[in-house]
């Protein structure tokens, strides 16, 4: 997610630009910029890289005025460089714009705007809303953003300088945040609040969906379609900390809670229709698709559990035998990896050094690359042969959540697209899949719900020693996932089983008070989940199950616990029931006090063997 600083009033605008974008550092960013108004013009500096360079830059050319806007990008649409960094100009430079989000029809835009004679500079999303607005411009900047956003689909903060009135700023939110702050004869734009605790903490929240012209008096609100809006401040009581977290506990708290916002942009413009899927950056062919003969998933820790799940979408919707491997066992084992094979490496940094290495193994024997990764322009990102970003934003926290949401997304997505391409997936099922990810994020905020319930479960087992996950079928790889978020953040031994395992061993230690968490999704495989428990409760577990509010009747009478997700399709049953997982995780290990967010040992990125 973007960083955006806007400011007008009687102070020189650079300085209070820097300092605020500085604030919003940990949300991560690539390039960054500045635009001052400037008498009568507009003057930008911008470059790739962090704020110590646009500072250089700025500094070896001084921005002398009252009135500018700021951005930090985490690119999404072109890569990280100068000429992709925001702010992005007109073609006569009169109007610039900073955006945070996705445009998703910005391809037609832009060919129809190019076909009329406008000149791109970059190959981003957002330089297309400048020439939209420079193209119905006709002396009154907010009607002319409000005929560009109604041309425009997806999900933005908008925030627009014009030279021909260089007494406003113009901004627009649909969906991506953005918040005004109020002061004395100057007002202030940020896309979150750290941003402008040293100066205001009297803010007003723009909604979706609304436009705020602002000046130095303050901020005036509007619906897009014209009618005014009346929206009393609010005063800010959070420390800069709390801020930065959006008011959560912790990054990896606000991060699960993000979840229902990550596969809606995951998802955003990959959608078109009913019954097929758009892959911006797979370019894979149909014929080379029907010839694929296997499908490799490489992969360490959580990404590896996504790919886990992402076989049985494979093999179930595209009919190709799908095999995971662990990153780092995989390039050891000399695999038969080939040229009709193709390698989906899966990983939220891009630069797991195994990962990395897994994939050129692959290449090196000839298979085809796609790299599903959360950060445009990464190391794997940039070797693969395709690449289908997952959109969940930066992710802080060590512990993966959304990113390993948005991974199971990706991977559905290109599993209904092989199936399509290969002629084995037909659009009736096709369409009710597609209707099961556009339900998605809704369901994910339903999931949340479950918090206060999952606190309960907390509070009661958080001395507990050993923990067990089971499942069968696409629950098991949810078991796995479920386990290691346990374990890397409560430092509570826990392991998953297939629960047809159970009898074959791990029994042996199912003694009285140990707990079980038994996850119960999968209708085809309900009653021998069933039994599974009976037995694990005969020898005194405590079970806490985890079912669908499908398949809750049947699980309820066994279980000592039960949490329910809404009912989503079996296949896509992996991206909700997770959700009490991660929160269970979360909630353990806070109560038990560990450091949730750099848990002992461990690293975001293990760029190292
Ligand atoms: C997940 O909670 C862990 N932090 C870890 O297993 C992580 O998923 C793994 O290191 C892979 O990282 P990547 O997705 O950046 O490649």
């Amino acid at each position: 997610m973007c960083g955006i600083m806007g400011y007008i009033g009687e102070r020189q605008a650079v300085p209070v630009l820097l300092d605020g974008l500085r604030r919003l550092e940990y949300r991560g960013y690539d390039s960054a910029g500045v635009a001052v108004m400037n008498g009568g013009a507009i003057a930008v500096r911008k470059a790739a890289g962090k704020l110590a360079r646009l500072a250089e830059i700025v500094e070896g050319a001084p921005l002398v005025g009252v009135v500018g806007i700021g951005h930090t990008r985490w690119a999404t649409h072109g890569h990280p460089s100068d000429e992709n960094a925001h702010p992005h100009a007109d073609c006569r430079g009169r109007i610039v714009v900073i955006h945070n989000g996705i445009i998703e029809n910005f391809l037609a835009l832009k060919e129809d705007l190019v076909a009329r004679g406008h000149r791109f500079r970059s190959d981003t999303d957002t330089e297309v809303l400048a020439h939209l607005i420079e193209d119905t411009y006709e002396g009154d900047l907010p009607a002319a953003v409000a005929r560009a956003c109604a041309a425009a689909r997806g999900a933005y903060a908008l925030v627009v300088l014009c030279a021909d009135e260089h007494d406003k700023i113009v901004a627009v939110r649909m969906i991506s945040p953005l918040i005004v702050g109020l002061g004395r004869g100057e007002t202030w734009l940020a896309s979150d609040i750290p941003a402008l605790l040293p100066y205001t903490r009297d803010v007003i929240v723009i909604e979706d969906g609304e436009m705020a012209v602002i000046t130095r008096s303050g901020a005036s609100i509007s619906r897009l379609g014209g009618a005014a809006v009346s929206r009393a401040p609010m005063r800010v009581t959070w420390d800069a900390d709390a801020a930065e977290k959006g008011g959560y506990a912790h990054f990896m708290l606000k991060e699960i809670h993000e979840q229902p916002r990550a596969l809606q942009e995951t998802l955003m413009g990959r959608l078109p229709g009913e019954r097929d899927v758009a892959l911006d950056g797979v370019a894979l062919a149909p014929e080379a698709a029907r010839a694929l003969e296997k499908v490799w998933l490489l992969a360490c820790g959580t990404a590896y559990h996504a790919g886990l799940v992402g076989r049985r979408l494979l093999e179930r919707l595209a009919r190709i035998p799908a095999e995971p491997d662990l990153a780092s066992e995989f390039r050891y084992r000399d695999p038969l990896a080939g040229a009709r094979h193709l390698a989906v490496a899966i990983s939220q940094s891009g630069e797991t050094a195994d990962t990395i290495a897994a994939a050129r193994e692959a290449r090196a024997r000839g298979a085809r690359t796609l790299a599903i990764a959360n950060v445009v322009g990464s190391t794997l990102a940039r070797e693969a042969d395709d690449v289908l970003y997952t959109r969940a934003g930066p992710e802080i926290a060590v512990c993966s959540t959304k990113a390993y949401l948005a991974q199971l997304v990706a991977l559905a997505l290109l599993a209904l697209h092989l199936g399509r391409q290969r002629g084995v997936l037909g659009g009736a099922q096709a369409a009710e899949l597609i209707r099961g990810l556009r339900a998605l994020p809704a369901h994910a905020r339903a999931a949340l719900d479950l918090e206060a319930r999952v606190i309960e479960v907390a509070e009661r087992i958080r001395e507990v020693e050993d923990v067990f996950f089971i499942g069968r079928g696409l629950d098991y790889p949810v078991a796995m996932e479920g386990s290691l978020k346990f374990k890397e953040i409560s430092y509570v031994h826990s392991e998953a089983l297939a629960a047809g395992e159970l009898k074959h061993g791990t029994l042996a230690l199912i003694t009285p008070g140990v707990i079980v968490v038994a996850l119960a999704t999968q209708p085809e495989v309900l009653d021998k989940l069933v039994s599974n428990i009976q037995q694990v409760r005969a020898r005194g577990a405590e079970v806490i199950g985890l079912a669908t509010t499908a398949t809750a009747p049947a699980l309820g009478p066994h279980v000592d616990t039960l949490l329910a997700v809404p009912p989503a399709a079996p296949l896509l049953a992996p991206v909700l029931s997770v959700i009490p997982l991660q929160l269970l995780a979360y909630h353990v290990a806070r109560l038990r006090g560990n450091d949730v967010d750099q848990p002992r040992n461990l690293a975001k990125s293990v760029t190292v063997e």
